[in-house]
């Protein structure tokens, strides 16, 4: 209840305040000092990954700011006319991003969805849920589908009638084939990969906020661990800045 509202508290926030404090408040943004837009179609994402549990609180709070994040418009990036959705349009914070969401627990080969999760079995289940979404549907629309699973998780990660509902929400068919993949093998694989890779990279806090393998910040009851700061505004910032880079331009 609590983290509801204070997940209520900041959105609400979020849309009192301007959402994007003015980068450079002494210059127009069209400032000589900033260099030209890149051009989106050939650039490289920024990968990004998000460490979670699917039923922690902390993940709820960091995918919902995130999102945030991914709906702001960027200037460093332009669609150039010839693209494949037409000229002109407005780039999207979201667009820059390779994401990638993963999922803390233990392998674990006699489990039923292949790892122990911290929050039971239902967790498990409703990682597998999220993973089979992402093979299935894709990156975009499995983040859609998340969303919609958030807006209620107690009710509705691990849940095959949610899973059914938010598909039908996004536009997506929660088929046949998915549920195989949710009650199956190919789901415990997923999970047992996903653990793995971010054992690897020593991610044990949900939810972790990693930019090309590095954590970049934490939430953990509180934010920690941010040294580019945790706000959407600082989100965007750090990505741009990180994208330039990942495209040769330094700042
Ligand atoms: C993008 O890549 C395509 C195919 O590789 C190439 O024809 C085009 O000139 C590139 N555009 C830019 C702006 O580099
Ligand atoms: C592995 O899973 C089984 C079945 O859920 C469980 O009984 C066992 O405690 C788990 N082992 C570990 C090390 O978590």
């Amino acid at each position: 209840m609590l983290s509801t509202s204070l997940l209520l508290l900041s959105t609400a926030l979020a849309f009192a305040i301007p959402l994007d404090p003015a980068q450079h408040p002494f210059l127009p943004s069209s400032s000589l000092s900033s260099p030209p837009p890149l051009d989106l179609q050939n650039a490289t994402r920024l990968p990004l990954t998000l460490g979670v549990m699917s039923l922690c609180p902390d993940a709820r709070l960091c995918e919902s700011v995130m999102d945030r994040v991914f709906e702001q418009t960027t200037s460093v990036a332009v669609r150039e006319a010839g693209g494949e959705r037409g000229g002109g349009g407005k780039v999207r914070v979201g667009e820059l991003v390779d994401l990638r969401v993963e999922f803390i627990a233990s392998r674990n080969s006699s489990a039923p969805y292949g790892t122990t999760c911290k929050h039971g079995d239902r967790e498990c289940r409703g990682n597998v849920q999220q993973l089979c979404a992402e093979r299935y549907w894709g990156a975009e629309s499995a983040w859609e589908f998340i969303q919609c699973l958030n807006y209620d998780p107690n009710a509705r990660v691990g849940n095959e009638r949610a899973a059914r509902e938010c598909g039908r929400l996004i536009g997506r068919d929660w088929t046949k084939q998915l549920q195989q993949c949710v009650e199956g093998e190919e789901g415990r694989k997923l999970a047992r990969q996903s653990a793995k890779r971010l054992s690897k990279l020593r991610v044990e806090k949900s939810c972790s906020i990693l930019v090309r393998g590095e954590v970049v910040c934490i939430h953990d009851s509180t934010w920690q661990r941010c040294p580019s700061g945790h706000e959407v505004g600082d989100f965007k910032r750090l990505i741009e800045r990180e994208w330039e880079r990942e495209n040769g331009r330094g700042r």
